[in-house]
């Protein structure tokens, strides 16, 4: 989370060059502070006093001009501090000498003044035959801004304001201002339909306006004074996007003005994240919420500054389920990179649904798999009531009939928006400050720290442990970093075992001789913060032979130091491929396997919430000096979903080629998403080869859809480890091609559970293990589906001590367990 708002606060404060020099100057320029007497800016203009126009008229019954001086803290624009109250219905008439389209902006702002309380104030607002809002109130402390794009056929343009029956009416300010011809496109294509729409005959309001990957761009900044927010709230996947920004000169045409949108839209832009695949499918997806009873006009931007080369890039584009543009080739409209275009539509929300969602995704056909989109406007269309809100029709209310049916009003979303953005960035800035602070002091680790001084407590104890799954284990030893600096050498390069994403490995010897591993954080990350915490908190609740042990570990000056014990023999990867290691056996690569998925079943069954590990991969299985296997890196962990869960939502995170695809379709973590991870390391395993190998031909890419391919067909035995060859048993491997693919079922229902992973682990060893005595018909097909969740040990086998099933399995003996299984299944019981 602090990542993301410190993100958004670094946006926030990289420049913004905009050069306003040749801006346009609109014709009718109307900056009306209402009930003001004087002049007032917002920001680089100046709005004037209410009464000083002569081409501006009010026609009111009572009008009162009210004021407040108690509710500016600072922050808020001199023009919300004054207003115009009316009780009866009111007009403002501004003459016009430039017909079409024009910016309407209403500002409010409630307070009190008098026995004028506005908060209570509940009017409409309709103009040129189009009602803008309908039993409209502003909740008391918000500011409201509206933006309304009309087109005037008149030389007048008439706003009026009816409070309802015994209420008020009031308005702040207001802006009427010329819009540049070319602005609005005469017609948009309405998606599905595919028919040709005409908005600018409607009333619009704006809704929606973002500036995709790139900041808040306020009206300062703008030619037109429109306001541009981030998009990353509306981002359905987080990580399926990565923003991209550009310092070239954006090449704005005729049709694509600066009046458009400015550079800083077109400058900044969302493309596909790196998958790490080489055949990407996803799409990059938005959702808002929009009223499903209008029609909306979407703008969308577009300039490529990605692409090496013209021609490169070409997607779909998407607005709900439906294809807006198939095959978008911005090199075919523009002439060079970095030119901007836009593309207008209308379409409505999502069939029963109030959802409205904009994707992008990369063609089928296209070799350069992208997909970018720079800017989104979406406004709501007036509908055939010529109405922006509900049933309410300002032609049926010219006479003073009321009526008694009123429709939803859908709130004023663009305008609460523009008043919570300015709280959520104060909001960020301090929340990101607070957790600055944190890590450089000792008081943000939510656990005990034993006084903070170097006594060993964990060391020993971590060893002995009984395996208490509570939250009673000990933190462990908590280093100075003079301590870990002798221990590394002073963070000698030489002993580096390993870099990751959280910075890198150090072997280290302890003054006491024992040898550990130092994993030095980068302390300016912010996720490094947060994933350091979660190790520590998750590894203190966890002993299991099967799980990496943390010894201690250093804060001391912004550091994040853990310290492990040392795994002498390193990732399971670099026994697979990619190192000059001796082979690994069939049986040693069952134990290996067998072990580690008995640490993540311990992982997920027994500490008192059940733990999702998130990160399962061959970097994260390490062995020691007896080839012993133990999971490590619990830094993405996440407590599994509680009781009245079934799953725990979250953003995906993971490694490409191990990522569940249900997880990442859906974002809902389960502990079947670490069983999917494990099919993947099983695969690995049995061919020697990375779970994604970008070099081979593209079927082959992905090791889970490759070992499927011959799964599927009965032929495993021909993708596997060349060294293998021949000293496999084939119920082995049949069981163990079986057990993987069960793994990386699509949907995770259809996973088994590690326990029963482990169990046809087991299996598939003693299958090998046994060759000649098993029996030639074996068929061990579905066997997963046969075995209950809960494997029914008979009695004999818990008084033996076997924990192969058991929640914690410190003292756990493989060798009884196995004999133990054989005899199992050599005198099958209750199956
Ligand atoms: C607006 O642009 C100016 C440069 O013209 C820049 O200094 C300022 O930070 C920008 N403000 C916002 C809020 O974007
Ligand atoms: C992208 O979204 C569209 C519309 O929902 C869908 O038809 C298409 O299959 C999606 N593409 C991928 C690769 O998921």
């Amino acid at each position: 989370m602090e990542l993301i708002f410190c993100f958004f606060v670094f946006l926030l404060v990289f420049s913004i060059n905009q050069s306003k020099s040749d801006a346009f100057t609109p014709t009718d320029n109307y900056l009306i502070d209402c009930g003001s007497n004087s002049n007032t800016k917002l920001g680089d203009r100046t709005f004037s006093s209410d009464t000083s126009s002569s081409s501006l008229s009010i026609t009111a019954k009572e009008s009162i001009f009210a004021y407040t001086t108690a509710s500016n803290s600072g922050n808020l624009s001199d023009i919300y501090l004054t207003a115009r109250v009316f009780t009866t219905e009111a007009t403002y008439t501004f003459t016009i000498q430039d017909k079409g389209m024009h910016w309407v902006r209403l500002y409010f702002f409630p307070f009190s003044y008098q026995k004028y309380n506005l908060a209570s104030a509940n009017f409409s607002v309709a103009t040129e035959g189009f009602g803008l809002l309908n039993n409209f109130s502003v909740r008391n402390g918000s500011t409201v801004s509206k933006e309304y794009l009309i087109n005037l056929a008149s030389n007048n343009l008439v706003l009026k304001f009816t409070p309802s029956n015994n209420s008020l009416a009031f308005i702040n300010a207001i802006e009427v201002v010329s819009v540049p011809s070319n602005l609005m496109s005469n017609t948009a294509q309405s998606v599905p339909s595919l028919t040709s729409e005409e908005p600018s005959s409607h009333a619009l309001e704006t809704v929606y306006r973002l500036n995709m990957g790139g900041p808040e761009i306020t009206s300062d900044n703008d030619t037109l004074w429109r306001h541009w927010q981030p998009d990353t709230e509306f981002l359905s996947l987080s990580n399926a996007a990565k923003s991209a920004i550009t310092s070239s000169t954006i090449l704005y045409t005729n049709q694509t003005t600066p009046e458009i949108a400015p550079r800083m839209v077109y400058a900044t832009l969302q493309e596909m994240n790196d998958s790490g695949t080489v055949n990407p499918q996803f799409n990059v997806s938005w959702s808002f919420s929009v009223d499903p009873n209008y029609e909306y006009f979407i703008r969308m931007h577009f300039c490529d500054f990605v692409s090496q080369a013209l021609y490169l890039l070409y997607f779909n584009v998407y607005i709900n389920s439906d294809i807006a543009i198939q095959e978008f080739d911005i090199s075919k409209e523009t002439d060079s990179l970095a030119q901007p275009i836009y593309k207008d539509f209308v379409a409505k929300s999502s069939s029963g649904s109030n959802i409205l969602s904009v994707r992008i995704g990369p063609s089928k056909f296209a070799s350069y798999k992208n997909a970018v989109l720079n800017g989104l406007e979406i406004m709501k269309m007036s509908n055939s009531d010529m109405s922006l809100a509900g049933s309410f029709s300002p032609n049926d209310s010219k006479t003073e009939k009321k009526k008694s049916k009123v429709g939803p009003i859908v709130g004023s979303v663009a305008g609460a928006f523009a008043a919570l953005g300015l709280l959520t960035v104060i909001y960020m800035v301090f929340k990101c400050r607070k957790s600055h602070t944190k890590s450089t002091s000792t008081t943000w680790l939510p656990l005990p720290l034993h006084g903070g001084n170097s006594e060993t407590i964990g060391s020993k104890e971590s060893k002995q442990s009984t395996g208490s799954h509570g939250s009673s284990a000990s933190l462990g030893r908590h280093f100075t970093f003079a301590e870990i600096q002798e221990a590394t050498k002073n963070f000698d390069e030489t002993l580096i075992l390993g870099v990751g994403g959280f910075g890198k490995v150090f072997k280290g010897v302890l003054e006491d001789g024992t040898i550990v591993a130092v994993k030095r954080g980068n302390p300016s990350s912010e996720q490094g913060i947060a994933e350091f915490r979660t190790e520590i908190e998750m590894l203190s609740k966890l002993r299991h032979r099967h799980l990496v042990s943390l010894i201690g570990f250093c804060e001391e000056r912004c550091e994040m130091i853990l310290v492990y014990e040392y795994m002498a023999n390193g990732p399971l990867r670099s026994h697979l491929y990619g190192s000059d290691l001796p082979t690994l056996s069939w049986k040693q690569r069952l134990d290996i396997c067998i072990g580690s998925a008995r640490g993540l079943h311990y992982l997920h069954t027994g500490a008192d919430q059940g733990i999702i590990h998130r990160d399962v991969k061959t970097t994260n299985i390490l062995l020691d000096e007896n080839l012993v296997a133990k999971v490590a890196d619990f830094g993405l962990s996440k407590t599994g979903p509680t009781l009245d869960q079934t799953h725990v939502s979250t953003v995906v995170k993971g490694s490409f080629g191990y990522l569940d695809p249900e997880y990442f379709r859906r974002q809902q973590l389960t502990e079947k998403s670490d069983v999917y991870s494990f099919g993947v390391v099983l695969m690995e395993v049995l061919c020697a080869r990375p779970a994604i190998n970008p070099t081979l031909p593209r079927d082959q890419v992905n090791i889970a859809e490759w070992s499927m391919h011959w799964q599927k067909r009965g032929m495993l035995d021909q993708i596997i480890d060349p060294q293998l060859v021949g000293s496999i048993n084939s119920n082995s491997l049949r069981k163990f091609g079986e057990t993987a693919e069960k793994c990386l079922a699509d949907q995770g229902i259809d996973r088994p559970s590690m326990g029963d992973v482990l169990w046809n682990l087991e299996y598939a060893l003693q299958l090998q293990e046994t060759a000649r005595l098993s029996d030639p018909d074996e068929n061990s097909t579905n066997r997963i589906d046969e075995i209950p969740v809960h494997v029914p040990y008979p009695e004999h086998l818990e008084e033996s001590n076997i924990s192969m099933h058991s929640r914690v399995s410190e003292h756990d003996s493989e060798g009884a367990t196995t004999n133990a299984v054989f005899s199992q299944l050599m005198n099958p019981q209750g199956r």
